[in-house]
């Protein structure tokens, strides 16, 4: 069977520094969202994928599924899904299939995060989890991984550091006025540009912030406005120095080549910017820009906006937040929103990557 899956509804807590918020009370706030977007009650739903990649570490969350479901008071079977910062878009996948295969009718999707409540350190070393265990035992954190491929890709392609601000820039001007964003003012070029250094050449304005939140998405076989059309995996080596290539995403790339939909056929982006530079190397692996111009697509975005092509429309995992179990779904949140009120016919795009990118979920819908 190969039945057709549509988006009905979806769901987004406030991201940001929760502290009254539990992690099951955040994804009950997401879920009862977009069922009331879906005009649904719990009792419709058959089938719950929850993505979540801390909670077990930071929250004693060891057996999710089962907590989950008798917080919610559902009857269904609740799965917990888990693959680093790709947890949302795994989820997505599998509830998916799940509808596709004829096993169910009716699913949710929720991904959600409780980060902000431990130390700073406590979170960077769990955040480690999603890269090799040869690097954790290095004690190399993303940021550092991410600040080495920043610098190989300034020193390769002989770039100033200014490139890598045009993403941020984007991701938090398009977050002014986005109530349910993490950061809402307005930020300027010299912000970003003198921000503190947090693993050279990457200052705290290239990277996404620690973020507790929920997201939650409906998927039915029933027709609506917005069709899944595809959604791809793609996977890498987890280490840097096992890649052939540190300025090539091959997981993005891997995942990229199974489209139907092409990136440039996609009038809404929503791009993984966990670091300035993944988002960067995201645009080259999709196709959508040269090896070593990335960069230029997201300057081009950030100076001269247009309708024909929106990247990261609620500012991203820089400005909107990135509870990394929620941003998977929440990415595609965005992208059903943007097109269930535009045209028939646009198609969106959300990249979502797991670590350095040892993963990549690609999802494309169609407005119908
Ligand atoms: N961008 C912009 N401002 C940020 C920020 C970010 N990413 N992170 C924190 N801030 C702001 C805070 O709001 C706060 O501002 P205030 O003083 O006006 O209240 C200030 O910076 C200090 O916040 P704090 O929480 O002490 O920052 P920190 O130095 O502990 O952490 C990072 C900053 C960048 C190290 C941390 O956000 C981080 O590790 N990010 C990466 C998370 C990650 O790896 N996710 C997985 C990706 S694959």
């Amino acid at each position: 069977m190969n039945t057709p899956v549509y988006v009905h509804g979806g769901g987004q807590t406030v991201f940001g520094e929760l502290y009254s918020h539990g992690l099951l009370e955040l994804f009950a706030l997401a879920l009862d969202e977009a069922l009331g977007e879906a005009e649904l009650s719990r009792g419709d739903v058959q089938a719950i994928y929850c993505a979540n990649m801390l909670g077990a570490v930071l929250g004693g969350y060891n057996h999710l599924s089962v907590q989950l479901r008798h917080y919610l008071g559902v009857d269904c079977p609740v799965f917990t899904v888990s693959q680093a910062c790709a947890s949302g878009g795994v989820a997505v996948h599998l509830a998916r299939q799940g509808v596709q295969s004829g096993a169910y009718d009716t699913v949710v999707v929720l991904g959600g995060e409780k980060m902000t409540d431990q130390e700073p350190s406590v979170v960077t070393q769990a955040l480690m989890g999603a890269t090799s265990v040869e690097e954790q035992l290095g004690g190399l954190s993303l940021p550092q991984l991410y600040g080495l491929m920043a610098q190989e890709y300034l020193d390769v392609y002989g770039l100033p550091a200014t490139v890598l601000d045009y993403g941020p820039l984007l991701g938090h001007r398009q977050s002014v006025g986005n109530p349910l964003a993490q950061f809402q003012q307005v930020v300027r070029p010299e912000t970003v540009r003198e921000s503190a250094v947090v693993s050279s050449p990457l200052r705290l304005f290239h990277c996404s912030p620690i973020t507790d939140g929920a997201s939650a998405l409906v998927l039915r076989r029933a027709e609506s406005a917005v069709r899944v059309v595809d959604s791809v995996l793609g996977y890498a080596p987890p280490a840097l120095a096992d890649r052939q290539n540190r300025l090539r995403l091959g997981a993005v790339e891997q995942a990229a080549e199974q489209l139907t939909v092409r990136p440039s056929e996609c009038t809404v982006l929503e791009l993984h910017d966990c670091f300035s530079i993944a988002q960067i190397l995201a645009v080259e692996a999709l196709g959508l820009a040269a090896a070593g111009a990335g960069h230029e697509v997201l300057r081009e975005a950030y100076e001269r906006p247009d309708d024909q092509r929106v990247i990261n429309r609620d500012g991203g995992l820089k400005a909107n937040g990135h509870p990394v179990g929620a941003t998977g779904v929440r990415q595609l949140v965005t992208a059903y929103r943007a097109l269930r009120s535009g045209p028939r016919g646009q198609n969106a795009l959300t990249q979502n990557l797991g670590g350095t990118g040892g993963s990549c979920v690609i999802h494309t819908l169609n407005r119908c």
